[in-house]
């Protein structure tokens, strides 16, 4: 983590929303990303906080009061989900730029460039790995590049590229091997074309003399130099059942499980291709989860309510040993993105 850790007196930062070319997230970003510092502000910020969303000369912010406000916690800040620009208020009307300091890694059209059927927005990415990583033990993991994550059902990658940008370690499963073709050719193409130092290997998963799949395994780093000297990053991409990780994935290795579950509705050609109860096949996929997850990590999914209740989801969560941060049914974090998906967020922890 850089710099010194200064405490200050009362802070007040405006956080300009960033520019969303979908419309539904548009409209939801400012309550969403208020909901999201309230959770890094619990796991970053020792003072109280407010965080809400405000309306100054026709533009939308959060704004978010401090008593104070350490290095680290404007770090977690600036990479608040949907985080254009940083201001600080000075007296009523004056508002100061402040340097964002952001994770990010590499180019941003790492996440963006990428357009398919059934991809996970990504500023509901960045929340959802932000809140996730700030429910679990070490929520600093975040910052400072060693919080391993696995999203287990992966898709063409958008959780995979965050955590590249991020500089973090990641695996992704995914069952449907087009979306592993896929993700494939565009990571491959896209480190290509901005001449980063990479390797890829590629092979096919076999446990007990069974096929199960193929495998991607990648090492990136942004410059030669942080390659040679080990900083460079690993990505796995195993295009296989999540149901079946035993053998795949090494037991307590992984801080945060997040992922964006299958919608139950059909998108287009990809997405949710798989017919299977949502429900059913996260009862079946978790005691994998929890196995792979570090005591004090936690899980972290975004689903439809059309398809599965909070309560429900979180006594499905408990049953499998995990503790559901904050109430579930509280609306935080729920939005609606078409007729068929009204969208909420949960988060459970391990131990
Ligand atoms: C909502 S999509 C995830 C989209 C992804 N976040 C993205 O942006 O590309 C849900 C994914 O769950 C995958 N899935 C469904 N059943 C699965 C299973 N049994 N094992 C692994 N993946 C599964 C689907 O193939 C689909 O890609």
């Amino acid at each position: 983590m850089s710099g010194p850790t200064e405490e200050r007196g009362a802070v007040e930062l405006l956080l300009l929303i960033a520019p969303s070319a979908n419309r539904v997230y548009a409209d939801a970003a400012p309550s969403l990303m208020a909901a999201e510092i309230r959770c890094l502000a619990d796991a970053f910020i020792d003072s109280a906080v407010e965080a809400e969303p405000v309306m100054i000369a026709d533009v939308e912010y959060v704004r978010v009061r401090a008593d104070g406000l350490t290095d680290v916690a404007r770090r977690a800040l600036s990479n608040a989900s949907s985080v254009h620009a940083l201001y600080e208020q000075e007296g009523e009307d004056l508002l100061r730029p402040v340097r964002a300091e952001r994770l990010d890694r590499y180019p941003s059209d790492l996440l963006t460039i990428q357009k398919y059927p059934g991809k996970t927005n990504e500023q509901l990415t960045r929340l959802l790995l932000n809140v996730t990583a700030a429910a679990t033990t070490r929520p600093e993991r975040l910052l400072d590049g060693t919080l391993a994550v696995l999203d287990p059902m992966c898709g063409r990658g958008t959780t995979l590229n965050l955590a590249l940008t991020y500089g973090l370690d990641v695996t992704g499963v995914d069952v449907d091997k087009h979306d592993l073709e896929a993700y494939e050719t565009f990571l491959k193409t896209w480190m290509r074309q901005h001449r980063l130092k990479h390797t890829v290997s590629t092979g096919s998963i076999r446990t007990g003399g069974e096929h199960r799949g193929r495998r991607m395994d990648v090492e990136v780093a942004p410059t030669k130099e942080d390659f040679k000297a080990g900083r460079s990053q690993h990505l796995t991409y195993l295009g296989t059942d999540t149901t079946r990780l035993d053998g795949l994935v090494r037991g307590a290795s992984v801080d945060v499980v997040v992922t964006d579950t299958p919608y139950g509705v059909q998108h287009g050609s990809h997405g949710d291709r798989i017919a299977r109860n949502p429900l059913e096949l996260l009862e079946s996929a978790l005691p994998g989860w929890v196995r792979v997850l570090r005591t004090g990590g936690a899980v972290g999914m975004s689903y439809n309510r059309h398809v599965a209740a909070p309560e429900q989801l979180a006594d499905l969560l408990e049953r499998h040993g995990l503790t559901v941060v904050g109430d579930p049914a509280d609306d935080r974090f729920r939005h609606r993105v078409d007729a068929s998906i009204d969208r909420d967020v949960v988060v459970a922890r391990k131990g």
